[in-house]
C-alpha cells in the first residue's frame, strides 16, 4: 500500500486542525471527549483539570444546564432567521442587556460570529465613521507588537504576532505597530508595572508625528494582551493612549475578546482600568463558549453619525454576517449573562484573583522561571528556553495533558486563566501539577 493510501485510512487525517502541529498530533493525539464543571475527560475516561476555562471561553464552568436548556428551547422555537433586513427578539434583548453592562456611552451593539469577525467589524466602522464626516483620508491603523486580534486579514495586520503574519503576505496597508508593553523593568510584577507606561504609550504620538494625526483612523489594543502571554499594561499606559486619541480625533478600540465578562474581576477591563474606549470587541465568554458569538460595542454618537449620513431608506453599514445575532447564540448569551448575575461570578473572580496571583508569583522559586505576571484571573509563567524557543513550552503542554492538566502555552510561556468557579484546592492542584510537570522537562 502506498504511503498516501495508508494515511487516507487514518481516521484523524481529514480534519486539518487550527493552530496545531498536525503531524505531531497524529502521533500522540490529545482528544477531549467530555466536560463538566472545571473538568474534562479524555477518550480513555481519564479526568483532566481545565486551567484555562476552555480557551478563555468558559468561566462559568462546562456543561451549564441553564445554557443547555435555553439553547434547546430556542432551537424548538426558532432555529434561524436571516439577520439582513429581519430581526429576532433575542438579538434586541441581548444588545439591550449588554448596553446596560457596558461602560457608559458604549451602547450600540453589532453582532458577529467570532472574535476575528468582531475585529474586522470594528475597523470597518472606524473607517466609515471618519469617511462620512469628510475625513476619508483617515485610513491608517495603529496596533501593537505582540497584539492578537484574530486571524482575518485586517486582524492579523493590526496584530503583532510574527508567526501569524509571516506566511501570509503583506496584509492590510497603512498599519503601524507600537512597541509591546512587556519590559524588563516590570519583571515579576503582579498587577500593573510601575515602569514605562507613559513612554510606551507615547509610541502612538510618535506615529502621529510621523504620519500625521489626520491619516489615522484608530488605535487598537487588547487592554491586557492575552495570547502572547498576559502582558499587563503598565501604570498610566491606557490613560495616556486615551488622552492622545482624544487630542487627535483617533478612535480607541479595546479588543476585550479575552478580558471581557469578568476576567479582570470587573465586567470589562475598561472598568478595571478606568479607561473607556470608543469601541470594544467581545466574544468567547459572551456565551460561556457554548455557541460561537461575538459583538462590538460602539459609542452611540459614532453609530448615529453613520446612520445620519445615509438616506432614510438606505442601508447605512454595508457589512454583516450570516450568523450576526444568531437566535441560538443570543439565547446562549442571555442565559450566560443571567448566570454571571445570579451567581455573582464577576465578584467570585475578583475574590479568587489575589489567591490565584499569589500562586502564579509563587512559581518564582524555580530556577527555570524567568518571569511571572498576572492580573485578575489571567496569569503567566515565563520559562527559560531549552535550546530552540518553544520546545520546552510544547513539551510542557504535552506532559501536562498526560498529567491530567489542560493549560495554554505560547512559546515558552505557560498561561493560566482559571474558571471563576475554581476552588482554592483546585488552584493548588493546578500549580502542584505544573511543578510536577516542570520537573520532567
Ligand atoms: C484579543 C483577541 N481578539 C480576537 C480574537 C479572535 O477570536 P476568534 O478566534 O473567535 O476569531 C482572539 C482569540 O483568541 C483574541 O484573544
Amino acid at each position: 500500500m502506498s504511503q498516501s493510501a495508508a494515511r487516507s485510512n487514518d481516521p484523524l487525517i481529514h480534519h486539518w486542525m487550527p493552530f496545531t502541529a498536525n503531524k505531531q498530533f497524529h502521533e500522540a493525539p490529545r482528544i477531549i471527549a467530555r466536560a463538566e464543571g472545571v473538568h474534562y475527560w479524555n477518550t480513555s475516561g481519564e479526568k483532566l483539570l481545565d486551567a484555562v476555562s476552555g480557551l478563555y471561553t468558559t468561566p462559568a464552568g462546562h456543561g451549564r444546564r441553564e445554557i443547555r436548556e435555553a439553547v434547546s428551547r430556542q432551537l424548538e422555537e426558532l432555529d434561524y432567521a436571516p439577520p439582513f433586513q429581519y430581526g429576532v427578539p433575542g438579538a434586541f434583548r441581548l444588545a439591550h442587556e449588554l448596553a446596560q453592562m457596558l461602560p457608559a456611552g458604549l451602547n450600540r451593539v453589532f453582532f458577529a460570529g467570532g472574535g476575528s469577525e468582531a475585529v474586522e467589524s470594528a475597523l470597518k466602522v472606524a473607517i466609515q465613521y471618519h469617511r462620512v464626516r469628510g475625513q476619508g483620508q483617515r485610513q491608517r491603523f495603529v496596533g501593537r507588537a505582540r497584539g492578537y486580534h484574530g486571524v482575518n486579514f485586517a486582524g492579523w495586520s493590526v496584530g503583532g504576532m510574527v508567526k501569524n503574519r509571516d506566511a501570509f503576505g503583506l496584509g492590510l496597508p497603512g498599519v503601524s505597530h507600537m512597541r509591546h508593553t512587556h519590559i524588563e523593568a516590570n519583571r515579576f510584577t503582579m498587577g500593573q508595572g510601575e515602569h514605562g507606561g507613559i513612554d510606551l504609550a507615547d509610541d502612538l504620538q510618535r506615529m502621529i508625528d510621523l504620519y500625521g494625526a489626520d491619516t489615522i483612523a484608530a488605535c487598537i489594543v487588547e487592554p491586557i494582551a492575552g495570547s502572547t502571554g498576559i502582558l499587563v499594561p503598565p501604570q498610566g499606559y491606557l490613560e495616556r493612549l486615551r488622552a492622545i486619541c482624544d487630542k487627535h480625533g483617533i478612535l480607541l478600540i479595546f479588543d476585550e475578546v479575552i478580558c471581557g465578562f469578568g476576567r479582570t474581576g470587573h465586567a470589562f477591563a475598561a472598568d478595571a482600568f478606568g479607561v473607556t474606549p470608543d469601541m470594544m470587541t467581545m466574544a468567547k465568554a459572551i456565551t460561556n463558549g457554548n455557541i460561537p458569538m461575538a459583538a462590538i460595542a460602539v459609542r452611540e454618537d459614532i453609530q448615529q453619525t453613520i446612520l445620519d449620513a445615509a438616506g432614510p431608506d438606505a442601508i447605512e453599514f454595508f457589512h454583516g454576517y450570516t450568523y450576526s445575532g444568531h437566535p441560538v447564540a443570543c439565547a446562549a448569551a442571555l442565559a450566560t449573562l443571567k448566570i454571571y448575575r445570579d451567581d455573582d461570578l464577576f465578584g467570585r473572580a475578583a475574590a479568587l484573583a489575589p489567591k490565584f496571583l499569589e500562586r502564579i508569583a509563587g512559581m518564582r522559586d524555580l530556577s527555570m522561571v524567568i518571569d511571572t505576571r498576572g492580573y485578575g484571573l489571567l496569569g503567566a509563567v515565563d520559562l527559560a528556553a531549552d535550546g530552540t524557543p518553544g520546545k520546552r513550552g510544547f513539551a510542557i503542554l504535552r506532559k501536562a495533558f498526560e498529567h491530567g492538566l489542560v493549560l495554554r502555552v505560547t512559546g515558552d510561556t505557560v498561561i493560566f486563566s482559571p474558571m471563576f468557579i475554581t476552588t482554592e484546592d483546585q488552584l493548588d492542584e493546578m500549580f502542584d501539577g505544573l511543578r510536577a510537570v516542570l520537573k520532567t522537562v
